[in-house]
């Protein structure tokens, strides 16, 4: 029976100028290189200007990803945004850009708030969208500007976060409805409430009308981000009815080298069939993976056939995971 499948045929990225090192950041706080790359694997992170807003990274993402995907603007049917750092409490970054972007009239536009999972959320709702026939082509994205809600004087959090935006394209295509099929096989998502603490935002809008700054347990976060991330992907590889074995990628949230290595042992994926960005993106949030999967493509490293599984874990808790073949 055929059916329609969402194919990923474009992606993007955008990451600001300014790059800050581990030195410059012992410079700024009681910390090493040393400390940071031991604890984190993380080197180097990238630092929106101060007039370089969220709906700015994603604008140059989606240029080059729309460019990729070899479509035009209006071919677009719905615009996601995925992101906890968005230009205003309201409308959506998402509206800004559609505006920016100039597509058609009436395009559906929205953001999405499930922080480092953000990304996922926002596939799955587009390929939900896409898959009854809503929609026939979504631009989803992640973008985040983390280093306006960070606190540069604590040492704990500031070493961990960058910004930048990764874009993709995902269009309907009938499909034979099998496990071979391209495009998105399945996506799966969670969240616990009950984990709302272990990192948040300390101010909000309702609460004290601020952004705040992020604060993390970082030792809580990392015991639970590895059963999560697994979880994300042995659950959606499930339902694509597929195996382990048949990955040929691994596309993890990139939040620390650490957690990346644990997960990669338990799923028993080889660490060369691992993506690992987190080195010189840092920690992006909701942009780390497409940031991830638009760095890899301009590499050429995927090809075309290719089974990717993706996981993503963040405040929230939330967590879930992609499985999509090229
Ligand atoms: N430089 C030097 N020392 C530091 C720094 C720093 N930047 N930050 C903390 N320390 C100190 C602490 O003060 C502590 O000192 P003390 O023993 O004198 O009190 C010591 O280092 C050890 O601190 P721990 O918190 O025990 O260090 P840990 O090994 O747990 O590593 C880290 C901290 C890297 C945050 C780790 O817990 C972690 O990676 N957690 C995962 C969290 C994460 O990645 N979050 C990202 C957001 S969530 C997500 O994206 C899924």
């Amino acid at each position: 029976m055929t059916v329609i499948r969402s194919q990923l045929i474009g992606t993007g990225y955008k990451l600001p100028e300014k790059v800050l090192t581990n030195d410059d950041l012992s410079k700024m706080v009681d910390t090493s290189d040393e400390w940071i790359s031991t604890r984190t694997g993380i080197k180097s992170r990238h630092i929106a200007a101060q007039d370089e807003l969220t709906s700015d990274l994603s604008y140059e993402a989606s240029l080059m990803a729309i460019k990729n995907a070899k479509i035009q603007n209006q071919d677009i049917d719905f615009v996601i945004v995925a992101t906890v750092t968005p230009d205003n409490t309201f409308p959506a970054t998402a509206a800004k850009l559609a505006k920016k972007l100039e597509l058609k009239p009436g395009t559906p536009a929205m953001d999405v708030n499930a922080a480092c999972s953000g990304f996922v959320y926002a596939t799955q709702i587009a390929d939900n969208m896409i898959r009854l026939g809503e929609i026939k082509t979504a631009l989803v994205i992640g973008a985040e500007t983390l280093s306006k809600i960070t606190d540069w004087t604590d040492r704990n959090t500031c070493v961990l976060f960058g910004d930048g935006a990764g874009a993709v394209i995902l269009q309907g295509a009938e499909c034979e409805g099998k496990n071979t099929d391209t495009g998105i096989l399945a996506t799966k998502i969670y969240a616990d409430g009950n984990q709302y603490e272990h990192l948040y935002s300390d101010s909000g809008v309702s609460l004290n009308q601020k952004a705040g700054f992020i604060h993390m347990d970082g030792k809580e976060v990392f015991k639970i981000a590895i059963p999560s991330l697994v979880q994300g992907v042995e659950e959606s590889l499930k339902i694509a009815g597929v195996q382990i074995s048949d990955v040929d990628w691994y596309v993890p949230h990139q939040a620390n080298l650490r957690i990346i290595d644990s997960v990669a042992k338990k799923l028993e994926i080889d660490m060369d069939k691992v993506i690992v960005t987190v080195d010189h993106h840092g920690n992006t949030s909701a942009a780390s993976i497409p940031l991830a999967l638009a760095e890899t493509f301009e590499k050429g490293k995927f090809k075309k056939g290719d089974l990717i599984a993706i996981s993503a874990m963040g405040a929230g808790f939330t967590w879930g995971g992609i499985v999509v073949r090229l």
